[in-house]
């Protein structure tokens, strides 16, 4: 959202401030969430006031006050404008998400990602998706295919938490579990492998490749995420390759999906994988 953003505010930013305005925000339930440069953050509530009387949906108005990080991923917010809460509902895919953008990762520019991986999963599948967070794919997927069964891990207690909840809000979706801990020590303990695992972890997911191979039958699809410049999508198969190898396993297939962009030329990147 934003192409107004600059509009409004014509008058009463100066030309300099302007040109450096992040135009476009990230709208989770009824919080924008926006980047400001430094150089605007004495305008901090000139802007958020703009955003709020733009969309009258939006309640809260928050900037990013650092980036993702740590283990869980999460990001700092500060209030500049609205409500003084940080939770709000959003719903993704038809299916509702209570959230809280700064305690936990979720990242809407990630439903379309969803919606596809989704769409791939036949009647009769069993699914397993580390990383699953307050639970958009696990959701997403079960209310799209209700006819798999699917399970997500989650190390974050405040995710997972989070989560469970989720599941109780969204009550027709009846073939979801959920865990939590750390995908590498509970997925053993399920003593199960599935015909597809997801890994959305795109910075990190390389470490728990052998994990996820040793939970996947044969001819199983697996859906690696990664970070890659234009030209090294083959790198990013590579490392699946290298981790079948040393699983006696072998990479029957493989395609790049372009899922988003993290700075211009760094894309988030999904690897697309049959393995026997
Ligand atoms: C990029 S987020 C994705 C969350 C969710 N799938 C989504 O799309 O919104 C990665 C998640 O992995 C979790 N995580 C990190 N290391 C983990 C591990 N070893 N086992 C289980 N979850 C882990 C983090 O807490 C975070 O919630």
């Amino acid at each position: 959202m934003g192409g107004e953003l600059k509009k409004i505010l014509r008058g009463h930013l100066a030309p300099e401030e302007l040109a450096i305005l992040v135009q476009s925000y990230d709208v989770v339930g009824d919080i924008a969430i926006i980047v400001i440069p430094d150089g605007l953050l004495g305008k901090k509530g000139l802007i958020a006031g703009a955003i709020l009387n733009l969309h009258r949906h939006i309640k809260v108005v928050a900037r990013r006050a650092g980036v993702y990080d740590g283990e869980f991923r999460t990001l700092p917010l500060e209030i500049i404008g609205g409500e003084d809460r940080k939770e709000t509902l959003h719903r993704e895919n038809g299916v509702r998400l209570l959230v809280n953008p700064e305690a936990v990762y979720y990242s809407v520019r990630s439903g379309n990602e969803r919606q596809r991986i989704a769409a791939l999963v036949q009647p009769g599948e069993r699914v397993l998706v580390f990383f699953s967070g307050i639970g958009p794919y696990p959701l997403v997927i079960g209310r799209i295919q209700p006819q798999c069964r699917v399970i997500g891990i989650e190390k974050s207690p405040i995710a997972h938490a989070y989560a469970v909840k989720n599941l109780l809000y969204n009550r027709k979706i009846t073939n979801v579990r959920l865990y939590e801990g750390d995908v590498r020590a509970v997925a053993p303990q399920l003593n199960m492998t599935f015909d597809r695992v997801v890994m959305p972890l795109p910075k990190s997911a390389e470490a728990f490749l052998h994990s996820a191979l040793d939970s996947l039958q044969c001819q199983g699809r697996l859906h690696f995420y990664d970070m890659q410049e234009k030209g090294g999508f083959a790198a990013s198969i590579e490392k699946v390759e290298e981790i079948c190898r040393q699983r006696g396993r072998s990479l029957v297939s493989a395609t790049v999906t372009v899922c988003g962009h993290c700075t211009p030329r760094l894309y988030r990147i999904c690897v697309d994988a049959v393995i026997d």
